[in-house]
């Protein structure tokens, strides 16, 4: 106990430090001179060129009207000309300059004007390598007919398609008018209009303001389905029927949702399901969740990638972060409501399995993170904010969220929750104002169930409190003991009796193998449960591995097809970085990734280039 005390005091020191980043390390953003209140895109979509052509127009919230620039973020856009609107009117042509090009925060652009035109407008081109965006041919669709783009904005790569100030600190509405080919549908994150011909071009509105990471467009073959009464689901017309059912239960996690935390405040709940190269599982694009079509598996067993992304319109894009060095507020929070609207929807036993997974994988990737990446705040002076993104923010963070609420139970807990949602609604917010605002009802509290000491080791500490209750999971029971007799030699394969088990506790049995398994013991799980033949990407990623650790040779052209076919990062990179373990394994990695990469999103090939060099 006295160490204990000695250590906490010992960083306690040197917590406020950390704990008083307030700057966007990302951003050449001058928020105390003026700040973006709308932005008006007026674009078309250039299939042959790869690129969005036209305008943007800034209105501007001066907090120092005397300032005499704008600053924007871009990166890799040509800027064909500045135009400023005076108060009488009139339109003038403003004088600018690009900055030098920051690797990873790009070119600052430096608008200069007398007065403070409450309008700036920006004619622009983006470029074929848009970190941004991805331009598919029509061979890499589903439909092979039409060409499709969307783009992928978090962390800050909306200046890469649109000039604007690129900070979770900012938020602002938007309206867009987008032109694209005939046949070609558009949508953003935006009121999108399934009955929209784009005769004239698409038009598109969002009334409420949002962070610019949440700025969104996407074009192609795509048809709409209704799936409830606020939701439906846009795709490729081969993907619809089986998207439409797999997510079937979208308005029963919406009505959960909001009986936890409050009504739903965004209008609509649509889904957009990608081609496989979308380099994320999910992003929350506000009204517009952009999915990968690798959680269609067929028995809804993945759509907890669902509930993620819809509690996100909770938390993060009503509480934003205000800079990504806070993004547990977003993540953390969000990986949080999400098990908690699995349990609602799939019941308890379906939600324990994926905290059991969910805390297993945490404690195996803390091993092998560096200790300051192991804080739920992390230091990103210097660094691309999508390198320091790890399983931290989000299971650590839900795991933070547990803990507090298993201490104080939900009857107090939850109230807490909705009221932090309320009353920080549209805002952005650092790890401060949740100490403020937790404080005053939780840690701050005489005889606090949960004190500020503990809450401060979660925050700023590597690793784990020793006080993280570790949740059991009754399903993985047998899953536990089938492994032990299996490994042991006690049962083969076949007399595990695995056949009926659901996919998390195929996850859970996978994860937990030993790395030095044999050839063997693979062989006899594959000829009695077909593995490498497993339609379910997330079984087969995880069967993968194990595959290269043994030399196991039938897993090669199964792999070969998924490393082809899924640019998912979270599916394909941990087997990169197997593989490029031996020579032997790196050399047939580098084949593959020849075939691979052009199908790849810049963001997915810029991880892949590195761990294959
Ligand atoms: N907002 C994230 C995706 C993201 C985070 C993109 C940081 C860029 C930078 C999204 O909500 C997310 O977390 N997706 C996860 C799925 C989730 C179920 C863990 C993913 O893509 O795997
Ligand atoms: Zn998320």
């Amino acid at each position: 106990m006295r160490i204990l005390k000695w250590t906490l005091l010992a960083w306690l020191v040197a917590a406020p430090a950390l704990a008083e980043i307030k700057r966007d390390h990302h951003s050449a953003a001058r928020l105390d001179e003026v700040r973006i209140k709308h932005l008006y895109l007026d674009l078309d979509v250039q299939f042959d060129k790869q690129q969005l052509a036209g305008f943007a127009d800034l209105s501007l919230d001066w907090k120092k009207p005397d300032a005499g620039r704008l600053d924007l973020d871009t990166r890799d856009l040509s800027i064909d000309r500045v135009l400023v609107k005076t108060d009488a009117g009139k339109w003038h042509r403003a004088s600018f300059t690009l900055g030098s090009r920051n690797a990873i925060k790009g070119q600052a652009l430096t608008i200069r004007f007398a007065g403070h035109p409450n309008l700036v407008r920006v004619y622009y081109r983006t470029s074929p390598k848009a970190s941004g965006l991805q331009w598919l041919s029509p061979e890499q669709t589903l439909g092979k007919q039409k060409p499709f783009m969307f783009s992928q904005a978090q962390a800050a790569h909306a200046r890469s398609f649109v000039p604007l100030q690129d900070t979770p600190a900012v938020r602002f509405t938007y309206s867009a008018h987008v032109t694209a080919p005939q046949g070609i549908r558009v949508v953003m994150s935006a009121d999108n209009d399934p009955n929209a011909t784009g005769a004239g071009g698409y038009r598109f509105n969002m009334p409420q303001p949002i962070p610019s990471y949440l700025l969104a467009i996407a074009a192609g073959d795509l048809a709409f389905q209704s799936i409830g009464p606020r939701s439906g689901v846009y795709t490729e017309p081969g993907r619809l029927a089986a998207a439409a059912k797999e997510f079937e239960d979208t308005e029963a996690m919406i009505a959960a949702t909001e009986r936890l935390y409050g009504p739903y405040r965004w209008g609509r709940y649509d889904l957009l399901i990608l081609p496989p190269s979308f380099p994320f599982g999910g992003m929350e694009n506000p009204r517009l969740s952009f999915i990968t079509p690798t959680v269609i598996a067929g028995d809804k067993s993945l759509v907890s990638l669902i509930a993620h992304e819809l509690a996100h319109s909770w938390s993060g894009n009503l509480v934003t972060n205000e800079s990504w060095e806070h993004i547990w507020l977003n993540e953390g929070f969000t990986s949080y409501v999400e098990n908690r609207i699995v349990e609602a929807v799939f019941g308890q036993n379906q939600a324990k399995m994926e905290q059991v997974i969910s805390q297993r994988e945490l404690m195996a990737e803390l091993k092998e993170l560096p200790a300051p990446d192991q804080r739920l705040v992390v230091d990103l002076a210097g660094r691309d904010p999508d390198d320091g993104l790890s399983g931290v923010p989000y299971d650590k963070g839900q795991w933070l969220l547990r803990t507090i609420e298993k201490r104080l139970g939900r009857d107090t807990f939850d109230p807490i929750l909705r009221e932090w949602f309320d009353s920080h609604a549209f805002q952005s917010v650092g790890t401060d104002e949740f100490l403020n605002f937790f404080g005053t009802r939780i840690f701050d509290k005489h005889d606090a169930a949960f004190p500020r000491l503990e809450v401060e080791e979660w925050l700023y500490q590597p690793g784990l409190p020793a006080s993280a209750p570790l949740t059991a999971a009754p399903a993985f029971d047998v899953v536990d003991a089938a492994r032990t007799d299996f490994l042991a030699g006690a049962k083969s394969a076949a007399a595990l009796q695995a056949g009926s088990w659901v996919t998390q506790q195929w996850l859970h049995f996978l994860n937990e193998l030993p790395t030095d398994l044999s050839q063997d013991k693979l062989a006899d799980l594959d000829a009695a449960y077909h593995l490498s033949d497993t339609k379910n990407a997330e079984i087969a990623m995880r069967w993968f591995l194990a595959g290269i650790r043994a030399g196991y040779e039938p897993i090669r052209a199964p792999m070969r097809a998924h490393l082809i076919g899924i640019g998912r990062r979270k599916l394909m990179m941990p087997l990169w970085g197997e593989l490029a373990k031996t020579p032997a394994g790196k050399a047939w990695a580098r084949e593959v990734y020849q075939v691979a990469r052009p199908g790849y999103h810049p963001i997915a090939q810029a991880s892949v280039d590195a761990v294959l060099k």
